[in-house]
């Protein structure tokens, strides 16, 4: 199968980013053909600081390789630097009604949270998407549960490609993972964790033992004192839980019975304990490719001219279908 999948590059990676997609995406590397880009163009879209955009992109690209994306498998490359993803965007705009655009989850939310910058990029978000997608005719699309929205929408521009111009494109799957694929706020477990809220909502790949510790530690938990999943009773503790059995590779019931005549101090002490084993050799391998510049501009290098090709062949075909001779 095609794979195509892409983060922005604002804020930091955090764990419902890697549990959400970058988790899937290392294992479908083995089997697939996968790209995996930085979404730089999208992340234009809300108000940035242009000085920082290019460390950002490359702290974005050290982190795919510290979690264990292969660049030898994987193409890897950076959005902005393959000009059809823009090109593939317009030529899509003219078949996506406005009315799909406006009542698209992420837009409402976003035009809310930034009233004065409200720019039709924002609007139009979803359709570079369905072009990231559809640019590399992707099969199946790893991705969180927020992003289901988009892909749905880049099925039915597919569709309405074909209908108009011909069999051209599949219509690419959600892949998400079977638990993990919506992972909480750690101060607001009703809420998202999201790259764009206060660090302490979220636990980044990167984080010090003594950061995750003092996070998992203050995270908001809920009235009782048991350790049991329950999302609508103990929202706090079920994502906690959900977080411990996704890192430990243990079955909820099973955490559960151990924690049984404990209480949430001691189920938090555990739980920083397996999120700082378990991220001790992301963090070792982000310092050393942190030293390593060359081969991490090679890698985005190789990766576009490698993303260039495939895109270059879906434009030939997608200008001759739509009369761009
Ligand atoms: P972004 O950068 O917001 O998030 C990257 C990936 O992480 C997933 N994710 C989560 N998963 C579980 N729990 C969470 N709390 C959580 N927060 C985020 C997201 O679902 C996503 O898979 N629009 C996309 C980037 C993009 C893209 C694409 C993705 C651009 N073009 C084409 C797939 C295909 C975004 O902003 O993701």
């Amino acid at each position: 199968m095609r794979i195509v999948s892409g983060i922005q590059p604002t804020g930091e990676i955090h764990i419902g980013n890697y549990l959400g997609a970058i988790k899937q995406w290392i294992s479908l590397q083995e089997e697939n053909e996968c790209i995996f880009f930085i979404a730089d163009l999208h992340a234009l879209t809300v108000p940035y600081n242009p000085k920082e955009l290019q460390d950002k992109i490359i702290e974005k690209l050290v982190c795919y390789v510290a979690a264990g994306i292969n660049p030898e498998k994987s193409i890897i490359f950076v959005q902005s630097k393959v000009k059809e993803h823009a090109e593939l965007c317009w030529l899509l705009n003219t078949l996506c009604p406005v009315g799909e655009l406006t009542r698209m989850t992420q837009y409402k939310d976003k035009s809310k949270k930034f009233k004065d910058n409200i720019n039709a990029g924002l609007l139009d978000y979803p359709v570079l998407m369905a072009a990231d997608i559809l640019l590399y005719k992707g099969q199946a699309v790893p991705v969180g549960k927020d992003q289901e929205q988009h892909v749905e929408l880049t099925r039915t521009i597919a569709r309405k490609f074909n209908q108009t111009f011909g069999q051209t494109f599949e219509e690419p799957k959600e892949l998400f993972p079977k638990s993990g694929a919506k992972i909480m706020s750690l101060t607001d477990p009703k809420k998202k964790m999201s790259k764009s809220d206060d660090p302490k909502s979220y636990i980044s790949l990167f984080d010090s033992p003594e950061n995750i510790t003092k996070k998992i530690m203050s995270a908001e938990t809920d009235s009782g004192k048991e350790v049991i999943y329950n999302v609508t009773k103990k929202p706090g503790i079920s994502n906690l839980l959900t977080i411990y059995s996704l890192l430990a590779d243990k079955p909820i019931k099973d955490i559960e019975k151990e924690f049984k005549s404990k209480g949430y101090g001691d189920f938090k002490k555990s739980l920083a304990k397996v999120l700082i084993d378990y991220l001790e050799p992301f963090r070792r391998k982000q310092k050393e490719l942190q030293t390593r510049d060359v081969y991490v501009k090679e890698i985005l290098e190789k990766g576009a001219s490698r993303a260039k090709t495939i895109a270059e062949t879906t434009m030939q075909e997608v200008n001759e279908k739509m009369g761009l001779i």
